[in-house]
């Protein structure tokens, strides 16, 4: 701010102005926690500013500028900094490290400048949250124990030990988690396969990642994570006895019905789906006198 604007409309002298330059060059720091209730006290102005008390009224003591004047006022009875408004360190600053507020006050009589610094302290009023409520992973299952998947990172509006420390998985018997901590700001984590997966035991596995901060108490927030176990075509049909034996008569009609055979896959899509056909096995006249439908394995006379 220029010296000039305090000296547009008056008549200031040379000592005066010395006296004014000397003052404002010394800035005192105050620091406040955010989140504070309205009244408390900062600190106190006339004892910092080395100015008596019962002249505060008379000089006209005010806060003056600064874009964060409405949070602070002057007691002119006491000297107190107090606070008028409550105040949130993440709007003011957002994802800014460090939060000061920088006041200037006046006194008359004579005209002296004070400037103020106050430092917003972080509170941990704010929890880790993910930007989505879960996340889907396609795991094929014959994928080999040890693959690595990178998982979304959760988001803190606080910063330093109040930002996101940690992450937890919820307990399973396939997955464990790993967490990289890249320093301040950036923990991120990956699930990394421990068991071999089945989908013929078990198609989709729900796990839940926790995020926590460093606060005391901490804070979490959670992201469901939904893994579908692909399959392959790891299971061969299987019939549902291990040998059918039926009776005809001789003579019967051609299309005569004679048994229906009944097969199984595990597998799932076309890894899945059964075709019948049959072979000989031994005598050879038997497919000449019987056909098999190859979608329904029903036995027919031929
Ligand atoms: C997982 O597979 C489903 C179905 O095939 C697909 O719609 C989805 O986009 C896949 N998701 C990912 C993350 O690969
Ligand atoms: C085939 O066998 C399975 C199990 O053995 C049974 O659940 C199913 O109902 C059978 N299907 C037919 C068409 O007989």
């Amino acid at each position: 701010m220029g010296h000039s604007m305090h000296c547009g409309n008056c008549w200031i002298t040379v000592v005066q102005l010395l006296c004014f330059w000397d003052l404002s060059s010394g800035q005192i720091v105050y620091s406040v926690s955010e989140e504070v209730n309205k009244g408390t006290v900062v600190g106190n102005i006339a004892k910092d500013f080395n100015l008596n008390v019962q002249e505060l009224e008379s000089r006209m003591f005010q806060i003056v500028s600064g874009s964060h004047n409405k949070y602070f006022d002057v007691n002119l009875k006491t000297g107190s900094l107090f606070v008028k408004e409550i105040f949130d360190r993440e709007e003011l600053c957002m994802t800014s490290q460090k939060c000061s507020l920088n006041l200037e006050a006046i006194a008359q009589n004579p005209l002296n400048m004070y400037r103020l610094e106050i430092q917003v302290l972080d509170i941990n009023d704010n929890a880790p949250s993910f930007h989505i409520s879960d996340h889907t992973l396609n795991i094929t299952e014959s994928t080999s124990p040890g693959e690595r998947y990178p998982l979304p990172r959760a988001n803190d509006a606080d910063i330093g030990s109040n930002s996101v420390k940690t992450y937890k998985l919820s307990p399973n018997e396939h997955f464990i988690l790993d967490i990289q901590s890249g320093g301040e700001q950036s923990v991120s984590s990956e699930v990394v396969l421990h068991k071999a997966l089945d989908r013929e035991k078990q198609a989709v596995i729900r796990l839940l990642l926790t995020a926590l901060d460093g606060g005391k108490p901490a804070k979490s927030g959670t992201l469901q994570i939904i893994v579908n176990v692909i399959d392959v075509n790891d299971n061969s049909p299987v019939f549902s006895k291990p040998m059918y034996k039926v009776r005809v008569s001789e003579n019967v009609p051609i299309g005569t019905p004679i048994i229906k055979l009944n097969a199984t896959d595990l597998d799932s899509g076309v890894n899945g789906e059964i075709f019948f056909h049959l072979i000989h096995h031994g005598n050879q006249k038997a497919l000449d006198v019987f056909q098999i439908n190859p979608a329904t394995g029903e036995i027919t006379v031929k």
